[in-house]
């Protein structure tokens, strides 16, 4: 490791290509007549690759890239659903070096088009739509209306899932199939540095702009590879079953990059998890044999709530390892999933990581020695990872002593920037503690030494297990033609962790009404898409404010959720806390008479 802090490069010199580990390797061993991928759409349609046919796909989608002009160190954006051409793509683009942006397809308009300006993508890639709860998602549409904000893109590539009529712009727009017509079987791996960008993914912030967190290529898998190998003690003969969607991080380290070095099985679903029927998920693990299965507290939450007949129906036995990712699992969500579905016999691996990490970083490994498990707590740091949890002088907290989550060292899976604005980073990550990765996430270590996650201690949310700042739902809000300000806090909600509020303050002749209510709401669906659909929007006259102007969320959090409000000496206007609580009781009052 080369470490100029607050920036980490790994195995400095060594070449090596992800496509390459994750495929060509494969091909020498009796892997090659194995099932790399398992696909199921949502409407029943299903499709199975082996490890020699995902390598035919993967140099074929390559040589389309390459001719098409992407080089080394082009940036292409992948807007698609949960089928295959995904994860073949995102193995193409590093065949030839060319980092993928993966945008999240519950994405809309806006929230693509930052991305795909920010890093400047050339191509993107995207489909007629894909299958959500019987309805197909018109990606093609939201390509169209985000990229006329957009200028280095030169070509759009359509994948055809659906069937769905979509608008080609002549000299812009191209079918796969008709490209796959003049493809190539072969293209040779593209040695890249290892500490060459693999990838660049967004995510959110304190501020309304996403941060492009950059990953390398040699720390990424070398850290990924060795996680899924301790953690989910993962070996060729897996069916590993990773639930959330590419476009998230968890996506990309659990669907294609560690799985696919390990020689498992991958099995990817395109659709909505109770989708026609709420045992589609366990129909699944049932049909392919599934041994680890990785998902959401959110989901699993979810589940309890639909009871244990659609689980019985199936025989889930396959099962050997069962994963939790993306917000703190509750108990009695752990007591369950470790009962009902694991059916008492599997290990609950409670992983905590973010974006930022790349991998893993606090979790149990059954892989390399399982602890006692306490449900609701992510356990140990895993080797080579420095964890602490400290006060605000950065001191190490007291056992039971709620703090800040620190990393002191760096790890291979580390982000090596934000893409474009390496200021940023050493704002974000190093300033609040010099010589500490600041995670954003209270934590709080047991007599023990057990951590255990409690929340994150800034203003981002994690509706469902996806990560959205405040900072850009606000920024979608006050978009509208009738806000002129607004402000946004999360609610905490039974099944899906939290919830969105949003406080808005009107423009001059705008008149508060559940039409405007709900228009703002759809304006928010437009912008950044249905994950920040606000549970309620409250009119108010003004928000709280600190004497410079910052809005304090804190304190209409308290409002909002009824309890203390704490210190306001830094608060402008005492008359706006009464403003927000005569807003929310009256919303409240006016719903419960209905
Ligand atoms: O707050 C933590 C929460 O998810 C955040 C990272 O979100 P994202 O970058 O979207 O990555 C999600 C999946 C890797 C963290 O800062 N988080 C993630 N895992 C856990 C968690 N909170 C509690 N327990 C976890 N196991």
């Amino acid at each position: 490791m080369e470490w100029n802090p607050p920036f980490a490069r790994w195995f400095v010199g060594g070449k090596l290509n992800a496509s390459y580990i994750c495929v060509d390797v494969h091909m020498r061993s009796w892997r090659r007549n194995k099932v790399a991928l398992y696909w199921e759409g949502e409407p029943g349609d299903s499709r199975t690759l082996s490890y020699a046919e995902l390598y035919r796909e993967v140099n074929r989608y390559a040589s389309i890239l390459k001719k098409l002009g992407v080089g080394k160190g082009d940036r292409v954006a992948l807007y698609l659903p949960m089928i295959p051409e995904l994860p073949i793509f995102m193995l193409a683009c590093a065949r030839i070096g060319a980092p993928h942006t993966v945008v999240f397809s519950g994405f809309s308009t806006g929230a693509l088009a930052d991305r795909v300006n920010d890093v400047e993508a050339k191509i993107v890639v995207t489909a007629d739509g894909g299958y959500r709860r019987g309805k197909i998602l018109p990606l093609k549409k939201t390509v169209d209306e985000a990229l006329k904000t957009v200028k280095s893109v030169e070509k759009v590539i359509v994948v055809k899932r659906t069937g769905a009529e979509v608008h080609m712009e002549e000299g812009r727009d191209l079918w796969l199939h008709d490209l796959l017509r003049e493809a190539e079987n072969y293209v040779r791996p593209e040695p890249v540095d290892s500490t060459d960008p693999l990838y660049i993914l967004y995510t959110s912030g304190t501020t309304g702009k996403p941060k492009g967190i950059v990953h390398s290529t040699g720390g990424y898998l070398v850290f990924n590879h060795s996680m899924y190998q301790w953690v989910f003690n993962i070996k060729e003969d897996s069916v590993y079953w990773c639930t959330a969607d590419v476009g998230w991080v968890t996506g990309h380290s659990s669907i294609v990059y560690a799985p696919l070095s390990h020689g498992a099985s991958i099995v990817v679903y395109e659709g909505a998890p109770d989708y026609p029927a709420p045992d589609r998920w366990w129909s699944i693990i049932e049909k392919y044999r599934v041994t680890i299965f990785y998902t959401s507290p959110t989901a699993v939450r979810m589940f309890m709530r639909y009871g244990e007949q659609w689980i019985e129906k199936h025989d889930l036995s396959s099962l050997q390892v069962l994963g939790s990712v993306g917000e703190p699992i509750n108990p009695e969500a752990w007591l369950w999933y470790f009962e009902k579905i694991g059916r008492g016999r599997c290990p609950i691996v409670d992983t905590w990581w973010q974006t930022e990490t790349g991998g893993i970083m606090i979790s149990p490994a059954p892989g390399v020695g399982l602890v006692p498990l306490k449900p609701g707590s992510v356990t140990y740091p895993l080797p080579g990872i420095d964890a602490d949890v400290v006060d605000e002088e950065g001191r190490p907290c007291k056992p039971g002593v709620r703090g800040y989550l620190v990393i002191r060292r760096p790890w291979p899976g580390m982000l090596m920037t934000i893409y474009g604005n390496p200021e940023r980073y050493k704002k974000t990550y190093w300033s609040r503690y010099p010589g500490l990765y600041f995670a954003g996430d209270y934590a709080m270590k047991d007599e023990e030494g057990y951590f255990w996650l409690l929340g994150r201690a800034d203003e981002v949310l994690k509706i469902a297990g996806h990560r959205i700042g405040t900072a850009e739902i606000e920024s979608a809000v006050v978009e509208h033609p009738a806000v002129v300000e607004a402000a946004v806090i999360g609610k905490p909600d039974p099944v899906k962790g939290e919830t969105i509020l949003v406080f808005a303050i009107l423009k001059e002749g705008y008149e508060a009404s559940p039409k405007l209510a709900s228009e703002i709401k759809n304006h928010i669906r437009k912008v950044i898409g249905p994950v920040a659909t606000p549970e309620a929007i409250y009119f108010v006259r003004s928000l709280p404010k600190t004497r410079s102007g910052k809005i304090m969320r804190r304190v209409i959090k308290a409002v909002a959720l009824n309890t203390p409000i704490g210190d306001l000496s830094t608060l402008e206007d005492e008359a706006s806390v009464e403003d927000v609580r005569k807003a929310y009781e009256e919303f409240r009052k006016a719903m419960e008479g209905k």
